[in-house]
């Protein structure tokens, strides 16, 4: 992990708050591995206000050309100051971040699910997954449509997907996990991931436990520091006795077995 500048190739608007922000870094292109993130100082060179840098998903990497990408929605300042970066100007951040999702070698067939902006992380996972020979099924839900142009992204990777909206303006009318429940002799043999809403992770761990399929979920926290020093990004892991302990997302994680979260 460093402390790096890269140059802005491109920050390209998808919808009116959804954007891809390209870099140029071959250190991030040659070290980063999918589930990793990177930490955006989100202010001007000699100014610290904000003072914490804003955590982001590796999109996608371009070994070629050395660049990689955050795909992002503008929520607030960190990320409106990001919407307004031009072609040219660089990007102060540190990564990468977090451990790297550890691919279950002797599972073959994946599901991916991802609600909204955690459809990210698993861009990447699903390109490595199918560099690797792995079977990838690829599931992602929306609110509606401004997630539109992101689709051209995802058929570069793979073309076994299915898009969700809940009012039917893109893609089906419904959500994810009510077509794997409808169809699940399908992947019940499938290795799942799932990133997105935390209710959505919750429904996920529900319905597979009960089938007793193997899952990992990345989880998304407020986060300070980044790099585990503060604690402030801790989440409840089951563990063997009943009982439970804390874990870091930004050190320990972001990738967790799905069944071992506690969401209470
Ligand atoms: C590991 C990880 C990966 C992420 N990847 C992506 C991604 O690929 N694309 C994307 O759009 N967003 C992603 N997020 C969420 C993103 O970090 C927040 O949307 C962003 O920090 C909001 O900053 P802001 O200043 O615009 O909003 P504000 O609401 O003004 O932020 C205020 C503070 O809250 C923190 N914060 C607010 N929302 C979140 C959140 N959901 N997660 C973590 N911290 C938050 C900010 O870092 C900041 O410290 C990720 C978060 C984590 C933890
Ligand atoms: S954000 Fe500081 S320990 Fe995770």
């Amino acid at each position: 992990m460093k402390t790096l500048k890269g140059e802005i190739v491109a920050n390209r608007k998808y919808s009116d708050n959804l954007y891809k922000l390209e870099v140029f870094s071959p250190y991030i292109c040659k070290n980063a591995k999918p589930a990793q993130f990177i930490n955006i100082k989100c202010s001007r060179q000699g100014s610290d206000d904000p003072l914490l840098r804003r955590p982001f998903s590796i999109y996608e990497i371009d070994e070629q050309f050395n660049v990689f990408s955050v795909l992002f929605l503008v929520r607030g300042r960190g990320t409106q100051f990001m919407a307004d970066l031009r072609k040219g100007e660089s990007l102060d951040f540190v990564g990468p971040l977090g451990q790297p999702i550890k691919i279950p070698e002797n599972d073959s067939r994946f599901v991916l699910i991802g609600g909204g902006i955690g459809v990210v992380p698993l861009c990447l996972i699903a390109k490595n997954l199918k560099s690797i020979g792995k079977t990838v099924h690829f599931f992602a839900g929306f609110k509606d449509e401004a997630f539109y142009t992101w689709e051209r992204d995802l058929i570069k990777i793979l073309k076994d997907y299915k898009i969700f909206s809940e009012n039917g303006v893109f893609g089906e009318k419904g959500i994810p996990l009510n077509y794997i429940r409808e169809n699940f002799s399908e992947f019940k043999d499938h290795h799942f991931i799932v990133c997105g809403p935390l209710e959505m992770l919750k429904q996920a761990q529900s319905f597979l436990k009960d089938r007793k399929v193997r899952a990992i979920a990345i989880m998304e926290e407020k986060m300070a520091c980044g790099i585990g020093a503060c604690m402030g990004c801790v989440i409840k892991i089951k563990n063997k006795n009943n009982g439970y302990s804390y874990k870091k997302v930004c050190s320990d994680g972001p990738a967790f077995d799905l069944m071992e979260v506690c969401f209470d």
